[in-house]
């Protein structure tokens, strides 16, 4: 992955072969000059560098060694000889990483890149549901930071959730914090769904209303939860032919409107094998762009004023910097590593 080139000028041509419908040529010199230099600098300093999927197309196409969706990245993490390791991602994706290799130095290129749904929740919410559900296995999402994954007994990503769940052996199950793609998983293993906190305080809950349930919060992707049913009628009366492919971060209605759903990876792969001459993708918008520069046979309908302010926040411009001032490292104490790795083990053994 990414562009192997000997000289800038064969960088640049190569990025215009792959992205000139994508990028206007004033762009492509430049940031072929930042692509050239970022290339040189990781190879002199033996870095790896991993790009989430939602990357911009001219970071995603050029620079990363690996590319894909939080469980992969996670994976290649806790494998890579790479040190440092270049997270372009947002830093809860680093963080992760970070507990995968701790021996090793972990990058963010952005000080922030924080993540609405990581935000939605502290770890003493989560002390607080585990006081009022004593026993009760917990359960979040990758999509928190270190110190609350020290507080839980599994994580979880867009890719495995339901797996996860149904591999635990317990009636009662704390999701959290994302109330869509807990809802979705609900629906997907059969479970009911409560959510006892309200306004801060979590509500009493009668023993016998918790068989078979998922308890769940209020957490939401900014991004994701923008996205409506009316948004897929307009565009299947417009294009009866279109693929509807939705985040599991969008509503269970807006999942249950789209012919498919799955975590980034899944949807690219999906949209790769079919045959169909249109697609229309409920989640952030660098990737229908990512898609389109790897499969211009096929139309990628745009609806794009959705970007995700934080994965915005990588720029090529960044990850130089990043390479060059060592910057911004992800340091976490000891023992949050310690007790955060045993939820994120688990899950890889499950996945
Ligand atoms: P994936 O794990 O599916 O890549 O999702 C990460 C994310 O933040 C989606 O908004
Ligand atoms: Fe977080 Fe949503 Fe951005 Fe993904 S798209 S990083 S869930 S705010």
């Amino acid at each position: 992955m990414g562009i192997q080139a000997e000289s800038l000028e064969k960088t640049y041509q190569l990025m215009k072969e792959q992205l000139s419908h994508l990028v206007p040529e004033a762009e492509l010199r430049y940031k072929a000059e930042l692509v050239y230099e970022i290339n040189r600098l990781k190879k002199e300093r033996g870095a790896v560098i991993l790009g989430h999927n939602y990357m911009e197309p001219a970071l995603y196409h050029t620079v990363p060694d690996y590319v894909g969706d939080s469980l992969e990245l996670s994976r290649i993490a806790a494998r890579t000889e790479g040190d440092p390791i270049i997270f372009c991602g947002v830093r809860f994706m680093a963080e992760t990483a970070k507990i995968l290799a701790p021996e090793k130095t972990v990058l963010l290129p952005a000080s922030k890149a924080g993540c609405s749904l990581a935000d939605s929740i502290t770890a003493e919410e989560v002390r607080r549901l585990k006081a009022a559900f004593p026993g009760v296995p917990v359960v979040a999402y990758v999509n928190t930071y270190a110190d609350l994954k020290a507080e839980i007994d599994y994580c979880c990503t867009s890719s495995n959730a339901a797996r996860v769940v149904q591999a635990i052996d317990s009636d009662t199950i704390i999701f959290l914090p994302d109330e869509y793609l807990a809802k979705n998983v609900a629906r997907e293993t059969g479970k009911r769904i409560i959510f006892p906190a309200q306004n801060g305080e979590i509500q009493q809950v009668d023993p016998g209303e918790l068989r078979n349930t998922l308890i769940g919060w209020h957490g939401k992707c900014e991004v994701h939860e923008k996205f409506t049913v009316d948004d897929i009628q307009r565009v299947r009366e417009q294009f009866p032919d279109a693929i509807v492919l939705a985040h599991p971060e969008c509503s269970p209605e807006v999942v249950e409107a789209s012919d498919f759903s799955g975590s980034t990876s899944a949807m690219i792969k999906y949209v790769k094998e079919s045959q169909a001459p249109r697609y229309l993708l409920l989640t952030e918008c660098s990737m229908a762009d990512n898609i389109w520069a790897e499969n211009r046979d096929k139309e990628m309908i745009r609806m794009c004023s959705v970007r995700c302010p934080h994965m915005n926040e990588i720029t090529l411009e960044e990850v130089l910097d990043s390479l060059r001032k060592n910057q911004y490292r992800i340091e976490l104490p000891e023992e949050i590593i310690r007790q955060a790795r045993r939820s994120v083990d688990r899950m890889l053994e499950i996945a």
